[in-house]
């Protein structure tokens, strides 16, 4: 027994060195030191054996045990640290590496244009006004001296809410909205950024696109200050070397009323297919405000007048940037986005 006590002892130590994880050492410990171990066994077959050994065997046995059992121990710490090792070795953070950049978001280009608009205009001491995108009848047609069954409401074909409730089909009704809450004052001097909407769709055409109107009222206003006005902000828009042209034009709201042409931005007036081998791309219409209008607005059209434009934000901006679909302002692809 001695003999097999030994053996136990030395097979245990040489797997002991080959134990790579803490199963495999309790799977040991176990086979070795467990209530069916081989070492229990031993000593139950303690009492079989004559007294005078037994005592020896006995001791012999226990002093197997306790240094099987510190070796086991030992091997467990062994163990534990070396897996806390590798683990803190995978859970590494260089500190040092460089941070992920922060994807930085920006203004969409539609806002852009928008914004750099307003800008030369309230450099010129416009003011800023809005009103809202669902109109009545009344704002977006009936003050602007559309009457219903005038034909001018055909161009502008909306998405009706009711029969006298709308999506404005203009920025001009911020006109009228504007002089009810200034009338009498002098002067009325304003830009209405916006969204407005008609019922059409194609590349060069969106549901719902954005306008700036503008609005200047004081006494003496002739169409020499438009002229002056719009050329300015064409320069700025296009650049000093744009020409400008006026073509006669019919608005209910503006008497005369007129299209302004810029020279062609891509062949400078050559002819090239953006402008239809013409040279020449129509940019705004406007024209003075007509009388009624003045009125509707609570005016003295004999007191004072004044001129008005109105313009496409998505047009300006498709000739500004060389774009060729207007669908692309709206889909939110990254890949258009990101380029301006
Ligand atoms: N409201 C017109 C449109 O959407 C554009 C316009 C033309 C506005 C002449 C004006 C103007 O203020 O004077 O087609």
């Amino acid at each position: 027994m001695l003999e097999e006590l030994k053996n136990i002892k030395t097979s245990v130590e040489s797997r002991l060195n080959e134990v790579k994880t803490l199963e495999d050492l309790n799977e040991l410990k176990v086979k070795a030191l467990g209530r069916k171990g081989d070492i229990t066994l031993i000593l139950k077959r303690l009492k079989d054996i004559p007294p005078e050994q037994r005592v020896e065997v006995g001791k012999f046995a226990n002093e197997v045990k306790a240094s099987l059992e510190r070796m086991i121990e030992e091997k467990a710490r062994e163990l534990k640290k070396l897996e806390l090792d590798l683990r803190l070795m995978a859970e590494t953070i260089d500190v040092t590496l460089p941070g992920l950049p922060l994807i930085k978001g920006r203004k969409h280009p539609l806002t852009q244009v928008i914004d750099e608009i307003r800008d030369i205009f309230t450099s010129m001491g416009f003011a800023v006004a809005e009103g809202p995108e669902i109109e009545s009848d009344y704002y977006n047609f009936e003050a602007l001296n559309i009457p219903k069954e005038h034909p001018a409401r055909d161009m502008q074909d909306s998405f009706y809410i009711t029969e006298e409730i709308l999506l404005r089909t203009h920025t001009s009704p911020v006109q009228v909205r504007t002089m009810e809450k200034m009338a009498p004052q002098i002067p009325v001097k304003i830009i209405v950024p916006g969204r407005v909407y008609r019922r059409d769709d194609d590349a060069t055409h969106s549901p719902m696109f954005h306008q700036i109107e503008g609005l200047v009222i004081d006494e003496r206003i002739t169409f020499a200050h438009l002229k002056g006005t719009l050329m300015l902000f064409a320069q700025k828009v296009f650049g000093e070397d744009v020409k400008v042209r006026y073509r006669p034009s019919f608005f209910p709201f503006t008497e005369p009323s007129a299209e302004m042409d810029i020279s062609c931005v891509m062949c400078k007036g050559e002819g090239c297919r953006v402008c239809s081998y013409t040279g020449w791309l129509e940019i705004l219409g406007a024209g003075m405000v007509n009388p009624r209008v003045l009125e509707y607005g609570g005016y003295d059209p004999e007191k004072v007048s004044g001129f008005a434009f109105g313009m496409g934000v998505e047009r300006i901006a498709m000739l500004k940037y060389g774009i060729n679909d207007l669908r692309l302002f709206f889909e939110n692809d990254k890949r258009f986005l990101t380029q301006f």
